[in-house]
């Protein structure tokens, strides 16, 4: 792709994981770093994109030019991204959000107490899926992070969260998904088109998806 492709478009990313307080001092989190999300809004900037990252908490640094939201829970992720969806081109979510918080939380740190402590836990709002069902003329773009049946649970999702292409990634390959520089990915389209891309620098995978959504765009004429 050349530069600029991108020139005149609105790109909402999401980035990091989010954290799901239990009290001041506790949280429910996940190993994401934010290195995918922040690699796909640098490439978006790079196509001349209006980007604005959605990050949750993480320790790196956001690309130049890029306007971003932080947000720590996934209820405040889900808030921002409503807030940007109706201006957004193009939506893609890298971030790994909690499906899970706790039912209750404390004011106070809870103190230590005999015995074994029960957390409940509920299901956070499916941001994706939520998008997906409100989705106007947005192109809406997935991550599936899975462990097993790779192909089959992203077509999955695919399909159930209305999306127009999703991105793959087996956890537990060595040089894929959270944390590293480096990822593996497969990406689907609503259209049926699969590329399978080898280990590779997450700024180069960003690189990749940013131009399979320009594909994708061109064929629908958008
Ligand atoms: O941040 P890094 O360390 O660089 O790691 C990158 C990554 C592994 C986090 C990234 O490549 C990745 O796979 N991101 C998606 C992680 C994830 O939560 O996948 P999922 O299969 O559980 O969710 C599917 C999709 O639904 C994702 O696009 C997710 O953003 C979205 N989702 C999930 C739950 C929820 N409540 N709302 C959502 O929108």
């Amino acid at each position: 792709t050349c530069a600029g492709q991108l020139k005149g478009k609105t790109v909402v990313i999401t980035a990091g994981p989010t954290q799901e307080r239990i009290d001041p001092v506790r949280y429910f989190t996940n190993h994401s770093s934010g290195k995918m999300g922040y690699a796909i809004a640098e490439a978006a900037r790079l196509q001349g994109a209006k980007v604005v990252l959605i990050s949750g908490p993480t320790q790196i640094e956001p690309p130049e030019g890029v306007e971003v939201i932080h947000v720590v829970s996934a209820k405040e992720m889900f808030e921002a991204c409503m807030r940007y969806y109706e201006k957004a081109d193009i939506v893609i979510k890298s971030a790994a959000v909690a499906d899970y918080r706790p039912k209750d939380t404390f004011e106070q740190k809870r103190k230590k107490q005999p015995g074994t402590w029960f957390i409940e836990m509920e299901r956070t709002t499916d941001i994706l899926q939520t998008l997906g069902n409100q989705k106007v003329d947005q192109i809406l773009v997935g991550f599936a992070a899975e462990s097993e049946h790779v192909e089959e649970y992203a077509m999955k999702k695919l399909h159930s969260k209305n999306l127009d292409l999703i991105i793959a990634n087996n956890i537990l390959q060595e040089g894929a998904g959270f944390k590293g520089d480096t990822n593996i990915v497969t990406t689907f389209t609503k259209d049926g088109d699969k590329k399978e891309y080898p280990v590779l620098a997450k700024r180069e995978v960003a690189q990749f998806i940013i131009s399979d959504i320009i594909t994708y765009m061109e064929r629908h004429h958008r």
